[in-house]
């Protein structure tokens, strides 16, 4: 792999975007072995993934404008394709993704991070749907992952404008669950830079996420991304069928039985992971 970088700590994946030169602008093969590394995450030992960029300044600039400039339609339906295809690989990952926004995620890299379950940002983070200027629409998923995250009429004067917006504006329409800051002593130092800062709130979060029963939260993100698509009468019955689901399983039969033997120290211990 040239440009992205795997490693897994505990149950917690991260996957670094690394073409920093490029300010992580994602090209064909950035995409491509984005996918390869997707499909080698090895589910059974790993329960929470998070998706950053390498560096301080961008998580992702975009698509890469420079290989984008001189393709034909069919050749830009087939980009706005293979992009979208693995985005909703990253999507509907059978694991919950954080995205960790260290700096720019504008077009491309707005989209990629609405891919994922949860958004957390630095305070130097800036979003945004830049595409109008260039002469194309966005074209990673933009158009309908905005107007459903945030108000669709935020997304479209989003969209239309190409304005882009910094870390606390993004918070404040609901685009990031959280801001992470640098930290500082005293002194007024910086002890903490913010991407460090901004990776040991990602860690501590998907960490919380990886201790709890992973079937259990498997069903959850599939209920609520599914559920979403369709009417309140079908989503409560997606629900209850991922509800049945659970039970039998180890994972039910413990979470529970510590409960109810009200052994604080079983309560406490992680739920043994069960591969369906
Ligand atoms: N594609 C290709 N290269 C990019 C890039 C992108 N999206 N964004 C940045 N780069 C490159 C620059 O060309 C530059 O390379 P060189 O050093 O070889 O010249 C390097 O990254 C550093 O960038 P800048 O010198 O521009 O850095 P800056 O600090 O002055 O500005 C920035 C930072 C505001 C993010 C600016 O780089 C920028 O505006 N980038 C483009 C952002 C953008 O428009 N993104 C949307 C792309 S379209 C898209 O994503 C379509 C879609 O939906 C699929």
């Amino acid at each position: 792999m040239d440009f992205i970088l795997y490693e897994v700590n505990g149950a917690v994946g991260t996957i670094t975007i690394n073409r920093e030169k490029a300010l992580n602008a994602l090209n064909s093969q950035v995409l491509d072995e984005l996918n390869a590394t997707l499909d080698a995450v090895d589910l059974n030992t790993v329960r929470c993934l998070i998706l950053t960029g390498a560096g301080e300044k961008s998580f992702v600039a975009g698509a890469d404008i420079g290989e984008m400039s001189t393709l034909t339609k069919a050749e830009g339906e087939a980009f706005g394709k293979k992009g979208n295809d693995v985005f909703r690989k990253l999507e509907t990952f059978p694991i919950p993704v954080i995205a960790a926004v260290n700096g720019f995620a504008l077009g491309g890299g707005c989209e990629i991070s609405m891919s994922c379950d949860i958004r957390i940002c630095s305070d130097n983070a800036v979003f945004g749907q830049p595409e109008v200027g260039l002469g194309i629409t966005p074209g990673f998923g933009g158009t309908q992952r905005l107007a459903r995250l945030v108000s669709p009429g935020m997304a479209k004067q989003l969209i239309y404008t190409a304005r882009n917006i910094k870390a606390a504006e993004a918070y404040r329409i609901g685009l990031v669950n959280q801001v992470v800051s640098a930290e500082v002593n005293e002194a007024g130092e910086v002890v903490t830079s913010a991407k460090d800062a901004l990776m040991a709130a990602a860690n501590k979060m998907a960490a919380g996420i990886a201790q709890q029963a992973p079937i259990a939260v498997r069903n959850c993100k599939k209920a609520i991304n599914e559920g979403l698509q369709v009417d309140m009468d079908k989503a409560i019955v997606i629900e209850e069928k991922l509800f049945g689901d659970c039970f039998e399983t180890e994972d039910q039969k413990a979470g529970m039985g510590n409960f109810l033997e009200k052994d604080k120290e079983k309560k406490l211990k992680v739920v043994p992971f069960q591969n369906k």
